[in-house]
């Protein structure tokens, strides 16, 4: 039988945590997240500062200052959520960074750390979180990959080397957390409007947005509700898998 869901709040009782949320996708994730009821723990750098305050007060949630790479996040998480709020059921791993560069000119400081940020932390802090018996079953991992690590881009070798990793990282975690009743699936934006994307230079911000068939980036909120589906109770036998939120692009 179906289970006896809200769905007008779909996320009711759930313990909720977003990286990267201080700004872009990952605040926009936050206010989905809440709006569906859910609790809302919105996690950012310190340097981050007010605008992550500003994100946890416009959402109703509750700022977590915490770098993914720190060696003890997965542990500061699970610490946070449960003395908090008595538990842990989501976590969106957001929080991502670029440092393009041509390849001739890719060092390792640029590799090493978009790698760290992009993939290494939110395996050691979802590995982290079940080796704990953080989540609890009917838990869910969604992970943020790019068109970038599925179509080549000029000057992204690193970026575009971690999000392909995180793509294997969700196939191949998500049978060790289908034994503890936790989805995980990714989604695999393309352009979206946001300060990581208006920071690359014009004419490739523009080639950018051409690759939709929508002529425009996408917005913020497309990637939240892709999300906020695999967060629900309507994706309970969804796991491994990845969408392409990509304005409609044939890549
Ligand atoms: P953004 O740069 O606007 O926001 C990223 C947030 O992550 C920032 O608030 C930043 O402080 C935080 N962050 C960075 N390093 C962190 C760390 N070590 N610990 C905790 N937080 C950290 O970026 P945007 O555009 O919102 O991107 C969000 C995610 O979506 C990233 O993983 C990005 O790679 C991915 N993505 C974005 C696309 C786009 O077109 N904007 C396309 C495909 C993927």
């Amino acid at each position: 039988a179906a289970p006896d869901i809200d769905w007008e709040r779909p996320l009711s009782g759930k313990v909720a945590v977003v990286t990267g949320a201080a700004r872009g996708i990952g605040a926009t994730i936050a206010e989905v997240f809440a709006r569906d009821g859910a609790t809302v723990i919105v996690a950012d750098i310190p340097a981050a500062g007010e605008a992550l305050t500003q994100t946890a007060n416009k959402v109703g949630g509750t700022a977590l200052a915490l770098d993914v790479t720190a060696p003890d996040a997965a542990d500061r998480i699970a610490e946070f959520a449960t003395e908090r709020f008595g538990g842990l059921d989501i976590i969106v791993h957001n929080a991502g960074i670029t440092r393009d560069k041509l390849l001739a000119n890719m060092d390792e400081g640029r590799w090493n750390s978009v790698l760290e940020v992009n993939l290494a932390a939110p395996h050691r802090i979802t590995a982290g979180l079940v080796e704990k018996g953080a989540l609890k079953s009917g838990g869910r991992v969604v992970d943020v990959s790019s068109i970038a690590g599925i179509a080549g881009n000029r000057g992204q070798t690193n970026y575009g080397a971690s999000k392909a990793g995180v793509i294997g990282m969700v196939n191949a975690e998500a049978p060790k957390l289908a034994e503890h009743g936790v989805t995980i699936n990714a989604v695999a934006p393309g352009f979206i409007e946001t300060a990581m994307t208006a920071a690359i230079p014009l004419g490739t911000r523009e080639a950018g947005r051409l690759l939709s068939s929508l002529l425009q980036g996408g917005q913020t909120v497309d990637v939240a509700e892709t999300i906020a589906y695999f967060a629900s109770p309507a994706s309970n036998a969804v796991s491994g898998n990845v969408v392409r939120v990509c304005g409609q692009a044939m890549i």
